[in-house]
């Protein structure tokens, strides 16, 4: 009786072989919650709450563990960045308007190291001078722009070889 238990005691401890889960954190900056309603010749008529679905969809098909966040706020975007600097091994970061010029949100993403794409639902360098320039792309992994919901999925595809052993 005794030996049984402490067998399975045993196989408790074994480690598991199954590879841990690639855990990526999709974060949207400010405006993005109005999806679906917001300059929907710009961005399309997906609501937010529909393009969180897919990309979930997506995540769980790939075996993604996912956290989705948004904030309008440049403060709260830096703590949340700061809040997964040791749980994610990747984000995929749509920063809005802040990709134009919050060096705050530059120096956040530099500081945690943990690879980062940065995604645009539309083509930024097809539209106004002003988005034209991202100051956060160059302490990104890379930058995906102007393809919808796309560029959320190809920025986690992209993040996917990042997976633990
Ligand atoms: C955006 C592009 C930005 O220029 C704009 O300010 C946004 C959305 C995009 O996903 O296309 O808010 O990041």
């Amino acid at each position: 009786m005794k030996k049984a238990s402490s067998k399975k005691a045993a196989l408790k401890k074994t480690p598991s072989r199954k590879a841990a889960s690639l855990k990526l954190l999709v974060l949207h900056g400010p405006n993005l919650n109005l999806l679906g309603l917001r300059e929907p010749e710009v961005y399309g008529k997906m609501t937010f709450a529909e393009l969180n679905s897919k990309i979930t969809a997506f995540a769980k098909k790939e075996k993604v563990t996912l956290k989705i966040k948004q904030s309008n706020s440049e403060g709260e975007l830096i703590d949340i960045l700061h809040s997964v600097r040791t749980w994610a091994d990747g984000i995929v970061f749509n920063p809005g308007a802040y990709t134009h010029y919050s060096y705050a949100l530059r120096d956040a993403v530099a500081s945690i190291e943990v690879p980062t794409i940065e995604v645009h639902l539309s083509d930024i360098y097809k539209r106004e001078e002003f988005r034209r320039v991202s100051v956060i792309a160059p302490v990104c992994a890379g930058q995906i722009s102007g393809l919808g919901l796309e560029s959320y999925l190809e920025g986690i595809r992209r993040l996917i070889p990042a997976r633990k052993k």
